[in-house]
């Protein structure tokens, strides 16, 4: 367990960029994701970790990939429904050791028509992982209907990592380090919709000043025009210290340097 947690979270820095790409699993081919390789590839580099189900991992990505995985193994609901929390777990742990996944990913909707049923999801995978040393990160998926403010997703963070998961990832708001302070496991936030570069940046080092392990940011890197320069910089704010200004600062010159290129 903690050898696979120390190949996603920088056991030097305590911190990581976790790449997400998931999202096809309920949104289908969404921009950024159409022709996944092209746009994941070069980002693959400063990536901690990549997170993926199954079939893209299986249809895009390299055996040789050095990357490692955390395997989304949980599903079976699309875009189309209104209530989203409708969700099981699609993928067994038996297929993520065998995909050689750092950790399994699913999603918890507190508050949800499904609530319980995601919990028991939640619940039922850490026991099975726990078998064999495999960690599990909880999403505090948001439904459309709820609030994401520190209230609503410490409970749910809190909830997540009572019921045994090893990493939460959940939203940035207001009032974020009490979401932390609450959680007794490493927090990673996810980026939601797109959002011009600097802000996405400020909002990595806001986080990261109220405690966030790192980052699992998804269109916000691999819908940005200058995708490598917005991951590096990222990087730059969760494992080498820079500020948001800094990190604007140096994703200016790495666009700049695209453009000569
Ligand atoms: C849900 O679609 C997935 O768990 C995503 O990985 C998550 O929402 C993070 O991606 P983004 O930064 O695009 O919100």
């Amino acid at each position: 367990m903690k050898n696979r947690l120390s190949r996603i979270i920088n056991p030097k820095t305590g911190h990581t960029v976790m790449l997400a790409v998931d999202h096809p699993y309920f949104q289908g081919a969404i921009e950024g994701l159409v022709s996944p390789r092209e746009t994941i590839w070069p980002l693959l580099p400063y990536a901690d970790a990549l997170m993926i189900a199954r079939g893209m991992l299986r249809n895009t990505m390299d055996a040789g990939m050095e990357t490692p995985v955390i395997l989304r193994v949980s599903g079976g609901i699309s875009i189309l429904k209104e209530d989203l929390s409708d969700e099981e777990i699609t993928t067994s742990v038996r297929e993520a050791i065998r995909l050689n996944a750092s950790a399994v990913a699913l999603s918890v909707y507190v508050g949800s028509p499904h609530e319980k049923q995601t919990l028991v999801n939640l619940s039922n995978l850490v026991n099975e992982c726990e078998e064999y040393g495999m960690p599990v990160l909880a999403v505090t998926a948001v439904g459309r209907e709820m609030a994401r403010d520190a209230r609503y997703l410490g409970l749910a963070s809190r909830i997540a990592a009572e019921l045994g998961a090893h990493i939460v990832k959940t939203y940035y708001c207001e009032g974020f380090e009490k979401v932390v302070e609450g959680c007794p496991v490493p927090v990673v936030i996810a980026g939601g919709k797109k959002i011009p570069e600097q802000e996405s940046l400020k909002m990595a080092y806001d986080a990261l000043q109220a405690g966030a392990v790192g980052l699992d940011y998804g269109r916000n890197v691999f819908q940005s025009p200058d995708s490598v320069a917005m991951i590096r910089s990222l990087r730059a704010v969760v494992q080498e210290n820079y500020t948001a200004d800094e990190a604007l600062e140096l994703f200016n010159s790495l666009k700049g340097e695209k453009k000569k290129d």
